[in-house]
Protein backbone atom coordinates (compact mmCIF):
# COMPACT_ATOMS: atom_id res chain seq x y z
CA UNK A 1 0.00 0.00 0.00
CA UNK A 2 1.22 3.18 -1.23
CA UNK A 3 1.53 6.08 2.05
CA UNK A 4 -1.91 8.50 1.16
CA UNK A 5 -2.97 11.93 2.29
CA UNK A 6 -6.53 12.09 3.38
CA UNK A 7 -8.20 15.74 2.74
CA UNK A 8 -11.85 16.39 2.09
CA UNK A 9 -13.28 19.25 3.35
CA UNK A 10 -17.14 19.04 2.33
CA UNK A 11 -19.14 19.54 4.98
CA UNK A 12 -21.73 16.95 3.49
CA UNK A 13 -24.96 17.34 5.36
CA UNK A 14 -26.62 13.71 4.36
CA UNK A 15 -30.35 12.08 5.07
CA UNK A 16 -34.01 13.08 4.24
CA UNK A 17 -36.17 16.13 4.89
CA UNK A 18 -31.93 18.00 4.59
CA UNK A 19 -32.55 19.85 1.62
CA UNK A 20 -34.67 22.10 4.31
CA UNK A 21 -31.65 23.41 5.49
CA UNK A 22 -31.01 24.54 1.87
CA UNK A 23 -31.34 28.46 2.96
CA UNK A 24 -29.94 28.54 6.00
CA UNK A 25 -26.86 26.55 4.70
CA UNK A 26 -26.46 29.11 1.68
CA UNK A 27 -26.44 31.88 3.58
CA UNK A 28 -23.00 30.83 5.13
CA UNK A 29 -21.65 31.64 1.71
CA UNK A 30 -23.15 34.50 0.47
CA UNK A 31 -25.30 37.10 -0.38
CA UNK A 32 -26.53 36.22 -3.94
CA UNK A 33 -26.50 32.93 -5.83
CA UNK A 34 -26.31 31.64 -9.47
CA UNK A 35 -28.38 28.38 -9.11
CA UNK A 36 -27.19 26.09 -11.91
CA UNK A 37 -29.66 23.28 -12.85
CA UNK A 38 -30.83 20.89 -16.26
CA UNK A 39 -33.52 21.64 -18.90
CA UNK A 40 -36.07 20.20 -16.83
CA UNK A 41 -36.30 17.53 -13.86
CA UNK A 42 -35.96 20.12 -11.58
CA UNK A 43 -38.72 22.02 -12.72
CA UNK A 44 -40.91 19.18 -12.91
CA UNK A 45 -40.55 18.23 -9.06
CA UNK A 46 -40.77 21.30 -7.66
CA UNK A 47 -37.27 21.45 -6.38
CA UNK A 48 -35.90 24.80 -7.87
CA UNK A 49 -38.85 26.74 -6.84
CA UNK A 50 -38.63 25.37 -3.34
CA UNK A 51 -34.51 26.10 -3.45
CA UNK A 52 -35.67 30.11 -4.46
CA UNK A 53 -37.93 29.93 -1.70
CA UNK A 54 -35.73 28.76 1.16
CA UNK A 55 -33.09 31.21 -0.15
CA UNK A 56 -35.85 33.96 -0.08
CA UNK A 57 -36.48 33.06 3.42
CA UNK A 58 -32.86 33.64 4.51
CA UNK A 59 -32.70 36.66 2.64
CA UNK A 60 -30.37 35.45 -0.05
CA UNK A 61 -30.88 36.40 -3.28
CA UNK A 62 -30.79 34.24 -6.37
CA UNK A 63 -30.58 34.02 -10.11
CA UNK A 64 -31.23 30.70 -12.52
CA UNK A 65 -29.83 29.33 -15.17
CA UNK A 66 -31.62 26.00 -16.39
CA UNK A 67 -29.32 25.00 -19.42
CA UNK A 68 -27.63 22.30 -18.51
CA UNK A 69 -27.87 19.50 -20.93
CA UNK A 70 -26.40 16.00 -19.72
CA UNK A 71 -22.50 15.85 -20.82
CA UNK A 72 -22.33 19.33 -19.76
CA UNK A 73 -21.00 21.77 -22.69
CA UNK A 74 -18.08 24.11 -22.26
CA UNK A 75 -20.76 26.86 -23.56
CA UNK A 76 -23.34 26.45 -21.30
CA UNK A 77 -20.57 26.83 -18.20
CA UNK A 78 -19.17 29.67 -20.40
CA UNK A 79 -23.42 31.06 -20.07
CA UNK A 80 -24.25 30.48 -16.79
CA UNK A 81 -20.80 32.40 -15.89
CA UNK A 82 -21.23 34.94 -17.48
CA UNK A 83 -24.73 35.37 -16.04
CA UNK A 84 -23.12 34.98 -12.57
CA UNK A 85 -20.96 38.11 -13.41
CA UNK A 86 -23.76 40.45 -14.55
CA UNK A 87 -25.91 39.84 -11.88
CA UNK A 88 -23.23 40.26 -9.09
CA UNK A 89 -23.31 36.47 -8.01
CA UNK A 90 -21.28 35.40 -5.05
CA UNK A 91 -21.20 32.21 -5.09
CA UNK A 92 -22.87 29.06 -6.85
CA UNK A 93 -25.42 26.41 -5.95
CA UNK A 94 -25.16 23.25 -8.27
CA UNK A 95 -28.79 21.29 -8.08
CA UNK A 96 -29.41 18.24 -10.12
CA UNK A 97 -27.50 15.26 -11.56
CA UNK A 98 -23.58 15.30 -12.11
CA UNK A 99 -24.20 17.24 -15.01
CA UNK A 100 -25.05 19.87 -13.40
CA UNK A 101 -22.92 19.90 -10.87
CA UNK A 102 -19.91 19.61 -12.69
CA UNK A 103 -21.33 22.71 -14.64
CA UNK A 104 -21.79 24.76 -11.15
CA UNK A 105 -18.06 23.72 -10.34
CA UNK A 106 -17.47 25.13 -14.31
CA UNK A 107 -19.10 28.49 -13.33
CA UNK A 108 -16.91 29.11 -10.28
CA UNK A 109 -14.25 28.86 -11.93
CA UNK A 110 -14.93 30.93 -15.07
CA UNK A 111 -17.23 33.58 -13.25
CA UNK A 112 -14.27 33.54 -10.87
CA UNK A 113 -10.96 33.79 -12.82
CA UNK A 114 -12.59 35.00 -16.43
CA UNK A 115 -11.44 33.66 -19.82
CA UNK A 116 -13.31 30.18 -21.53
CA UNK A 117 -13.39 27.18 -19.92
CA UNK A 118 -11.71 25.05 -22.19
CA UNK A 119 -8.21 27.22 -20.70
CA UNK A 120 -8.68 25.54 -17.54
CA UNK A 121 -8.35 22.01 -19.47
CA UNK A 122 -5.37 20.74 -19.57
CA UNK A 123 -3.91 17.19 -21.86
CA UNK A 124 -1.56 16.08 -23.40
CA UNK A 125 0.53 18.95 -25.26
CA UNK A 126 -1.42 21.71 -23.59
CA UNK A 127 -0.92 23.19 -20.54
CA UNK A 128 -4.02 23.92 -18.19
CA UNK A 129 -4.30 27.67 -17.29
CA UNK A 130 -4.19 28.08 -13.55
CA UNK A 131 -7.60 28.89 -11.79
CA UNK A 132 -6.80 31.89 -9.88
CA UNK A 133 -10.37 32.67 -7.91
CA UNK A 134 -13.02 30.41 -7.71
CA UNK A 135 -16.69 31.22 -5.81
CA UNK A 136 -17.78 28.92 -3.13
CA UNK A 137 -19.80 26.05 -4.20
CA UNK A 138 -23.06 24.30 -2.81
CA UNK A 139 -24.12 21.32 -4.72
CA UNK A 140 -27.11 19.90 -3.89
CA UNK A 141 -27.47 16.22 -5.99
CA UNK A 142 -30.73 14.65 -7.18
CA UNK A 143 -29.55 11.59 -8.76
CA UNK A 144 -26.81 9.05 -7.59
CA UNK A 145 -23.94 8.37 -9.37
CA UNK A 146 -21.07 10.36 -9.72
CA UNK A 147 -20.36 11.77 -6.25
CA UNK A 148 -19.26 15.09 -7.27
CA UNK A 149 -20.67 15.96 -4.57
CA UNK A 150 -17.66 15.07 -2.90
CA UNK A 151 -14.73 15.46 -4.81
CA UNK A 152 -12.57 18.16 -6.78
CA UNK A 153 -13.43 16.67 -10.09
CA UNK A 154 -15.98 17.88 -13.10
CA UNK A 155 -16.26 16.59 -16.47
CA UNK A 156 -17.18 18.72 -19.46
CA UNK A 157 -17.96 18.28 -23.30
CA UNK A 158 -16.42 20.40 -25.81
CA UNK A 159 -18.83 19.51 -28.95
CA UNK A 160 -16.72 21.53 -31.53
CA UNK A 161 -13.27 19.83 -30.76
CA UNK A 162 -15.20 16.34 -29.79
CA UNK A 163 -13.71 15.75 -26.70
CA UNK A 164 -14.93 15.67 -22.85
CA UNK A 165 -12.19 16.35 -20.53
CA UNK A 166 -12.21 17.04 -17.01
CA UNK A 167 -10.82 19.45 -14.40
CA UNK A 168 -9.33 18.39 -11.14
CA UNK A 169 -8.54 20.73 -8.33
CA UNK A 170 -8.33 19.74 -4.90
CA UNK A 171 -7.64 23.84 -4.17
CA UNK A 172 -10.53 25.28 -6.12
CA UNK A 173 -13.52 23.03 -6.75
CA UNK A 174 -14.44 21.05 -3.87
CA UNK A 175 -17.53 22.15 -3.09
CA UNK A 176 -17.92 23.84 0.33
CA UNK A 177 -21.39 22.27 1.32
CA UNK A 178 -23.17 19.89 -0.51
CA UNK A 179 -26.59 18.77 0.75
CA UNK A 180 -27.33 15.36 -0.50
CA UNK A 181 -31.18 14.42 0.34
CA UNK A 182 -31.89 10.84 -0.64
CA UNK A 183 -35.46 12.00 -1.02
CA UNK A 184 -34.51 14.37 -4.43
CA UNK A 185 -33.64 11.01 -6.26
CA UNK A 186 -36.82 8.80 -5.60
CA UNK A 187 -38.15 10.62 -8.73
CA UNK A 188 -35.38 9.32 -11.00
CA UNK A 189 -37.20 6.88 -13.14
CA UNK A 190 -35.33 3.27 -13.73
CA UNK A 191 -33.04 3.64 -16.69
CA UNK A 192 -31.24 6.77 -14.77
CA UNK A 193 -30.92 5.14 -11.77
CA UNK A 194 -29.23 1.84 -13.32
CA UNK A 195 -26.94 4.13 -15.47
CA UNK A 196 -26.39 5.82 -11.71
CA UNK A 197 -25.55 2.76 -9.86
CA UNK A 198 -23.07 1.51 -12.64
CA UNK A 199 -21.45 4.66 -12.54
CA UNK A 200 -20.56 4.16 -8.33
CA UNK A 201 -19.44 0.60 -9.26
CA UNK A 202 -16.75 2.02 -11.16
CA UNK A 203 -16.03 4.90 -9.49
CA UNK A 204 -14.55 2.31 -7.02
CA UNK A 205 -13.68 -0.66 -9.23
CA UNK A 206 -11.26 1.67 -11.21
CA UNK A 207 -8.33 1.46 -8.88
CA UNK A 208 -9.36 -1.95 -7.12
CA UNK A 209 -8.35 -3.51 -10.14
CA UNK A 210 -5.05 -1.62 -11.26
CA UNK A 211 -3.79 -0.23 -8.33
CA UNK A 212 -1.67 -1.84 -5.17
CA UNK A 213 -2.60 -5.10 -4.47
CA UNK A 214 -2.42 -4.88 0.10
CA UNK A 215 -4.77 -2.85 0.46
CA UNK A 216 -6.95 -5.15 2.52
CA UNK A 217 -9.25 -2.45 4.29
CA UNK A 218 -10.05 -0.18 0.84
CA UNK A 219 -10.80 -3.80 -0.75
CA UNK A 220 -13.24 -4.74 1.77
CA UNK A 221 -14.71 -1.16 1.96
CA UNK A 222 -14.71 -1.40 -1.79
CA UNK A 223 -16.59 -4.78 -1.99
CA UNK A 224 -18.90 -3.13 0.33
CA UNK A 225 -19.94 -0.94 -1.67
CA UNK A 226 -20.72 -2.69 -4.62
CA UNK A 227 -22.63 -5.27 -2.71
CA UNK A 228 -24.71 -2.30 -1.09
CA UNK A 229 -25.14 -1.15 -5.23
CA UNK A 230 -25.98 -4.53 -6.36
CA UNK A 231 -28.73 -5.50 -3.78
CA UNK A 232 -30.16 -1.94 -2.97
CA UNK A 233 -30.03 -0.82 -7.07
CA UNK A 234 -32.30 -3.98 -7.95
CA UNK A 235 -34.74 -2.76 -5.22
CA UNK A 236 -35.11 0.75 -6.18
CA UNK A 237 -35.17 -0.22 -10.16
CA UNK A 238 -38.18 -2.39 -9.16
CA UNK A 239 -39.52 0.32 -6.16
CA UNK A 240 -38.84 3.45 -7.41
CA UNK A 241 -40.07 5.07 -3.93
CA UNK A 242 -38.31 2.63 -1.93
CA UNK A 243 -36.89 5.47 0.48
CA UNK A 244 -33.91 2.81 2.35
CA UNK A 245 -32.41 1.93 -1.11
CA UNK A 246 -32.38 5.25 -2.16
CA UNK A 247 -30.65 6.36 0.73
CA UNK A 248 -28.49 3.58 0.73
CA UNK A 249 -27.12 3.71 -3.10
CA UNK A 250 -27.45 8.05 -2.34
CA UNK A 251 -24.90 7.49 0.31
CA UNK A 252 -22.56 4.75 -1.74
CA UNK A 253 -22.31 7.21 -4.16
CA UNK A 254 -21.22 10.19 -2.35
CA UNK A 255 -18.62 7.74 -0.58
CA UNK A 256 -17.33 5.99 -3.09
CA UNK A 257 -15.52 8.76 -4.84
CA UNK A 258 -14.70 10.56 -1.75
CA UNK A 259 -11.20 9.54 -1.20
CA UNK A 260 -10.92 6.80 1.00
CA UNK A 261 -11.72 3.73 -0.56
CA UNK A 262 -9.10 4.30 -3.29
CA UNK A 263 -6.83 5.84 -1.11
CA UNK A 264 -3.09 4.38 -1.03
CA UNK A 265 -3.62 2.22 -4.40
CA UNK A 266 -2.50 4.14 -6.90
CA UNK A 267 -4.79 2.66 -9.22
CA UNK A 268 -4.92 3.35 -12.80
CA UNK A 269 -8.11 4.64 -14.29
CA UNK A 270 -9.10 3.02 -17.78
CA UNK A 271 -12.72 2.35 -18.17
CA UNK A 272 -13.64 6.51 -17.11
CA UNK A 273 -11.14 7.51 -20.49
CA UNK A 274 -12.59 5.35 -22.56
CA UNK A 275 -16.20 5.80 -21.61
CA UNK A 276 -14.73 9.53 -21.94
CA UNK A 277 -14.04 8.98 -25.74
CA UNK A 278 -17.50 7.58 -26.47
CA UNK A 279 -19.99 10.19 -25.19
CA UNK A 280 -17.46 12.87 -26.63
CA UNK A 281 -19.16 11.53 -29.96
CA UNK A 282 -22.05 10.14 -28.55
CA UNK A 283 -23.90 13.19 -26.68
CA UNK A 284 -27.27 10.90 -26.28
CA UNK A 285 -25.26 8.25 -24.49
CA UNK A 286 -25.45 8.29 -20.54
CA UNK A 287 -21.93 7.89 -19.24
CA UNK A 288 -23.09 4.78 -17.12
CA UNK A 289 -24.66 3.13 -20.14
CA UNK A 290 -21.20 3.61 -21.56
CA UNK A 291 -19.27 2.12 -18.48
CA UNK A 292 -21.95 -0.54 -18.50
CA UNK A 293 -20.92 -1.67 -22.72
CA UNK A 294 -17.03 -1.27 -21.68
CA UNK A 295 -16.94 -3.15 -18.40
CA UNK A 296 -17.06 -6.93 -19.41
CA UNK A 297 -14.53 -6.69 -22.56
CA UNK A 298 -12.11 -4.25 -19.88
CA UNK A 299 -12.70 -7.45 -17.15
CA UNK A 300 -11.65 -9.72 -20.17
CA UNK A 301 -8.50 -7.97 -20.59
CA UNK A 302 -7.71 -7.96 -17.30
CA UNK A 303 -8.37 -11.76 -17.23
CA UNK A 304 -5.50 -11.95 -19.65
CA UNK A 305 -2.96 -9.66 -18.03
CA UNK A 306 -3.93 -9.07 -14.16
CA UNK A 307 -6.25 -11.67 -12.82
CA UNK A 308 -5.95 -11.38 -9.13
CA UNK A 309 -8.62 -8.76 -8.43
CA UNK A 310 -11.29 -9.77 -10.88
CA UNK A 311 -10.73 -13.68 -9.33
CA UNK A 312 -11.18 -12.08 -5.46
CA UNK A 313 -14.68 -10.09 -7.09
CA UNK A 314 -15.03 -13.61 -8.48
CA UNK A 315 -15.19 -15.27 -4.81
CA UNK A 316 -16.36 -12.36 -2.55
CA UNK A 317 -19.04 -10.87 -4.80
CA UNK A 318 -20.25 -13.98 -6.66
CA UNK A 319 -19.55 -16.44 -4.09
CA UNK A 320 -17.65 -18.52 -6.89
CA UNK A 321 -17.58 -22.39 -7.09
CA UNK A 322 -14.01 -23.71 -5.46
CA UNK A 323 -12.97 -26.21 -8.38
CA UNK A 324 -12.77 -22.89 -10.74
CA UNK A 325 -9.51 -21.87 -11.71
CA UNK A 326 -7.77 -19.25 -13.89
CA UNK A 327 -9.93 -18.58 -16.87
CA UNK A 328 -13.04 -20.01 -16.21
CA UNK A 329 -12.86 -18.25 -13.24
CA UNK A 330 -12.31 -14.72 -15.18
CA UNK A 331 -15.63 -16.16 -17.29
CA UNK A 332 -17.28 -16.50 -14.02
CA UNK A 333 -16.80 -13.38 -13.32
CA UNK A 334 -17.83 -11.59 -16.19
CA UNK A 335 -20.66 -13.63 -17.02
CA UNK A 336 -21.98 -12.05 -13.21
CA UNK A 337 -21.33 -8.93 -14.42
CA UNK A 338 -22.83 -9.44 -17.45
CA UNK A 339 -25.90 -10.83 -15.61
CA UNK A 340 -25.99 -7.63 -12.64
CA UNK A 341 -25.93 -5.35 -15.80
CA UNK A 342 -28.76 -6.80 -17.50
CA UNK A 343 -30.91 -7.36 -14.63
CA UNK A 344 -30.66 -3.71 -13.92
CA UNK A 345 -31.82 -2.96 -17.40
CA UNK A 346 -29.00 -2.10 -19.09
CA UNK A 347 -26.80 -2.70 -22.29
CA UNK A 348 -23.37 -5.13 -21.75
CA UNK A 349 -22.63 -4.08 -25.16
CA UNK A 350 -22.02 -1.12 -28.03
CA UNK A 351 -24.62 -3.19 -30.41
CA UNK A 352 -27.79 -2.80 -28.06
CA UNK A 353 -26.53 1.34 -27.98
CA UNK A 354 -26.44 1.82 -31.84
CA UNK A 355 -22.35 2.46 -31.69
CA UNK A 356 -21.06 0.79 -34.91
CA UNK A 357 -17.95 -1.15 -35.15
CA UNK A 358 -16.61 1.67 -37.50
CA UNK A 359 -15.85 3.70 -34.34
CA UNK A 360 -13.86 1.88 -32.63
CA UNK A 361 -10.16 3.03 -33.57
CA UNK A 362 -11.89 6.73 -33.63
CA UNK A 363 -12.69 5.74 -29.75
CA UNK A 364 -9.18 5.05 -29.08
CA UNK A 365 -7.18 8.00 -31.14
CA UNK A 366 -10.13 10.41 -28.80
CA UNK A 367 -8.50 8.72 -25.53
CA UNK A 368 -4.74 9.51 -26.67
CA UNK A 369 -5.84 12.47 -28.14
CA UNK A 370 -7.45 13.70 -24.48
CA UNK A 371 -5.84 11.50 -21.99
CA UNK A 372 -2.78 10.11 -23.33
CA UNK A 373 -2.72 5.82 -23.10
CA UNK A 374 -3.94 4.55 -19.51
CA UNK A 375 -2.05 2.10 -17.69
CA UNK A 376 -0.34 -0.24 -19.36
CA UNK A 377 -2.30 -0.52 -22.91
CA UNK A 378 -0.77 0.40 -26.10
CA UNK A 379 -3.21 1.30 -28.68
CA UNK A 380 -3.96 -2.11 -30.33
CA UNK A 381 -4.76 -3.33 -27.13
CA UNK A 382 -7.12 -0.59 -26.78
CA UNK A 383 -9.04 -1.12 -29.69
CA UNK A 384 -9.03 -4.27 -29.07
CA UNK A 385 -11.17 -3.52 -25.86
CA UNK A 386 -13.37 -1.61 -27.70
CA UNK A 387 -13.97 -3.83 -30.30
CA UNK A 388 -14.60 -6.61 -27.72
CA UNK A 389 -17.37 -4.08 -26.34
CA UNK A 390 -19.34 -4.46 -29.54
O1 LIG B 1 -31.20 17.54 -17.12
P1 LIG B 1 -32.35 17.32 -16.21
O2 LIG B 1 -33.62 17.88 -16.69
O3 LIG B 1 -32.03 17.74 -14.80
O4 LIG B 1 -32.60 15.71 -16.14
C1 LIG B 1 -31.58 14.80 -15.80
C2 LIG B 1 -30.92 14.19 -17.02
O5 LIG B 1 -31.83 14.07 -18.07
C3 LIG B 1 -32.17 13.59 -15.11
N1 LIG B 1 -32.38 13.75 -13.67
C4 LIG B 1 -31.49 14.17 -12.73
N2 LIG B 1 -32.04 14.13 -11.51
C5 LIG B 1 -33.33 13.70 -11.67
C6 LIG B 1 -33.54 13.46 -13.04
N3 LIG B 1 -34.73 13.03 -13.52
C7 LIG B 1 -35.72 12.84 -12.64
N4 LIG B 1 -35.58 13.03 -11.30
C8 LIG B 1 -34.41 13.47 -10.79
N5 LIG B 1 -34.29 13.62 -9.46
O6 LIG B 1 -31.22 12.58 -15.33
C9 LIG B 1 -30.57 12.78 -16.58
C10 LIG B 1 -29.08 12.57 -16.42
O7 LIG B 1 -28.53 13.58 -15.60
P2 LIG B 1 -26.95 13.83 -15.54
O8 LIG B 1 -26.70 14.91 -14.58
O9 LIG B 1 -26.41 13.99 -16.92
O10 LIG B 1 -26.42 12.40 -14.99
P3 LIG B 1 -25.22 12.01 -14.07
O11 LIG B 1 -25.47 12.36 -12.66
O12 LIG B 1 -24.94 10.59 -14.38
O13 LIG B 1 -23.98 12.92 -14.56
C11 LIG B 1 -23.24 12.56 -15.69
C12 LIG B 1 -22.11 13.53 -15.96
O14 LIG B 1 -21.15 13.54 -14.87
C13 LIG B 1 -19.84 13.20 -15.38
C14 LIG B 1 -20.17 12.33 -16.57
O15 LIG B 1 -19.09 12.16 -17.44
C15 LIG B 1 -21.32 13.09 -17.18
O16 LIG B 1 -20.87 14.21 -17.89
N6 LIG B 1 -19.01 12.60 -14.31
C16 LIG B 1 -18.60 13.41 -13.30
C17 LIG B 1 -17.77 12.96 -12.30
C18 LIG B 1 -17.32 13.85 -11.20
N7 LIG B 1 -17.62 15.12 -11.22
O17 LIG B 1 -16.65 13.41 -10.27
C19 LIG B 1 -17.26 11.59 -12.26
C20 LIG B 1 -18.03 10.67 -13.15
O18 LIG B 1 -17.22 9.55 -13.40
C21 LIG B 1 -18.50 11.26 -14.44
O19 LIG B 1 -17.48 11.25 -15.43
ZN1 LIG C 1 -18.11 7.87 -13.45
Amino acid sequence: MKNLTIYNPVKIHFGAGEIENAGHLAKSLGKKAVIVTGKSSTKKTGLLDKVVKLLEKEGVKSVVYAGVTPNPKNTEVEEAAALAVKEGCDFVIGLGGGSAMDAAKGVAVVAGSGGKLWDYIGMPGKKAKDIGKSLPIILIPTLSATGSEGNPAAVFSNPVLNQKAAIYNPDKIFPAISIVDPDLTLSVPPKQTAEGIIDVVMHVLEEYLTGEIDCDMQDRFTEGIILTCMEQGVKAIKNPGDKHARAQIALSSTVALQGLPNSGRAGAWVVHPLEHAVTAFYDNIAHGAGIAAILPSYLKYLGEVKPDKVHQLADRLFDAPKDIKGELKTAFCIENIRKFITDIGLSDNFKDLDIGMENMEKFADKVIEVGGLPWKLDRERLIQIFKDAF
